[in-house]
């Protein structure tokens, strides 16, 4: 008998899920219901987070006592403090993210509780904690000062104010926000299916997320923001880039934030990415990285139909707000616990083991010859 193997599990249904739709017939993407760009419009990145969370989105009281409970869990530990410090400057953001998290699973009195309330408690610590730390090494590894989260700032404008000791005016966190709302959930991409597989043996929330950090991590996944500024960064100028993307598509080169796995004519998120992009460009008088951004999405459209996925509007627009380059898939990071968390409880209420069958294609079945014989 000859097994069918779908490589990739491509086109393979493997749960069901209440978290979000993703509808690539109609170029649409909805969280609970909700349409990621009527999100995207509406609502600040807090509100987001709440509704994949618990399903619903808060009402004015709900949100408060959400926002003053990730306010109050972003204080780090002293350990984790120190350890930042002594980590080495040269380490990869994602690194460090991954390490931290895993770290804040030795340290939480709840690491072995499973349970619906604990989980949800432990997801605050994570979702509150994490950025804290990203911007405390974003610091370290320069040489500066760390500075400590305000509790009276958002959770973009904190970000902002850990890593550079001051809030942009509003668009921009605007234009952070709308990011961290599309990036928030996906469905079952790599990451969150790994936290769902590290779920599914019964081990606990702090190392399915360990474990998705290290998935997004890949440039295949989230590493794809990262990607897409180097390849700005080595074009230089919107006249090379013409001839840059055709030499690469000669070359048979994989163009990073191109291409999706469910996506095939257009990701739903670039759209409004693209939009906050141009107004981020606008602010910073700073036109270069969209005309790069034109030509190399009409290239790759007209000789290949690959449209671009929302790496590629997010890595210039993270780049433009002064975001070190590997700093953009942390940022990824800080947003994704929420979808992540939100299939972690999602697994653990409808838990079945994954684990799938391989079709063996190895050695013929042989005798084992003692050592002195071989
Ligand atoms: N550049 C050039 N060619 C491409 C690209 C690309 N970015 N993406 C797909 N293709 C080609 C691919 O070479 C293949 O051609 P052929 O049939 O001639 O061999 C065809 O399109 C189908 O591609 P595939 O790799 O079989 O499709 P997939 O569904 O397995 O891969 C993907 C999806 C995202 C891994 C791929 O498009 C890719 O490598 N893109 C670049 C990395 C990237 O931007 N990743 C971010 C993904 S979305 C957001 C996120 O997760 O962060």
């Amino acid at each position: 008998m000859s097994d069918e193997i779908k490589k990739g599990l491509l086109g393979i249904v493997v749960d069901e899920t209440e978290v979000s739709k993703v509808m690539p017939e109609i170029n649409s993407l909805t969280y609970r219901g909700y349409a990621a760009q009527d999100l995207c419009a509406k609502c600040k990145f807090e509100e987001v987070a709440y509704l994949i969370l618990n399903g619903e989105l808060p009402n004015k009281n709900q949100l408060k006592k959400f926002e003053n409970q990730e306010r109050k869990e972003r204080k780090l530990s002293n350990t984790i403090l120190q350890d930042i410090k002594r980590f080495p400057k040269t380490a990869h953001p994602m690194d460090v993210a991954r390490t931290v998290v895993s770290i804040m699973g030795l340290e939480d009195k709840e690491t072995k509780d499973n349970s619906i309330e604990a989980n949800m408690r432990k997801v605050m610590r994570i979702f509150a904690k994490t950025p804290v730390a990203l911007a405390a090494f974003y610091r370290v590894r320069k040489g500066k000062k760390i500075i400590s989260p305000k509790k009276n700032l958002s959770f973009s404008e904190n970000f902002f104010h850990m890593c550079f000791g001051k809030v942009p005016n509003k668009e921009i966190v605007k234009a952070f926000d709308v990011s961290l709302i599309l990036y928030a959930e996906h469905s079952f991409n790599v990451s969150t299916f790994t936290a769902r597989t590290i779920t599914s043996s019964l081990s606990d929330i702090h190392g399915a997320i360990t474990g998705a950090i290290a998935s997004l991590k890949g440039p295949l996944h989230g590493g794809a923001n990262e990607e897409v500024m180097h390849m700005m960064n080595k074009i230089k100028k919107p006249e090379n880039a013409l001839k840059w993307i055709n030499k690469a598509l000669d070359n048979k080169d994989v163009v990073m934030g191109f291409g999706h796995r469910v996506y095939k004519s257009g990701d739903s998120r670039v759209p409004t990415m693209r939009e906050y992009f141009g107004k981020v460009a606008k602010i910073k008088k700073d036109k270069k990285y969209e005309k790069i951004y034109d030509i190399v999405e009409k290239v790759m459209i007209d000789r290949k139909n690959i449209h671009p996925n929302v790496d590629y509007p997010t890595g210039p627009t993270y780049h433009l707000m002064g975001f070190d380059t590997d700093f953009f898939t942390p940022i990824f990071v800080i947003s994704r616990i929420t979808g992540w968390s939100a299939h972690i409880i999602e697994q653990y209420a409808a838990n079945k083991l994954i684990r799938p069958l391989a079709s063996y294609k190895g050695n013929k079945h042989r005798k084992v010859l003692q050592l002195n014989q071989r």
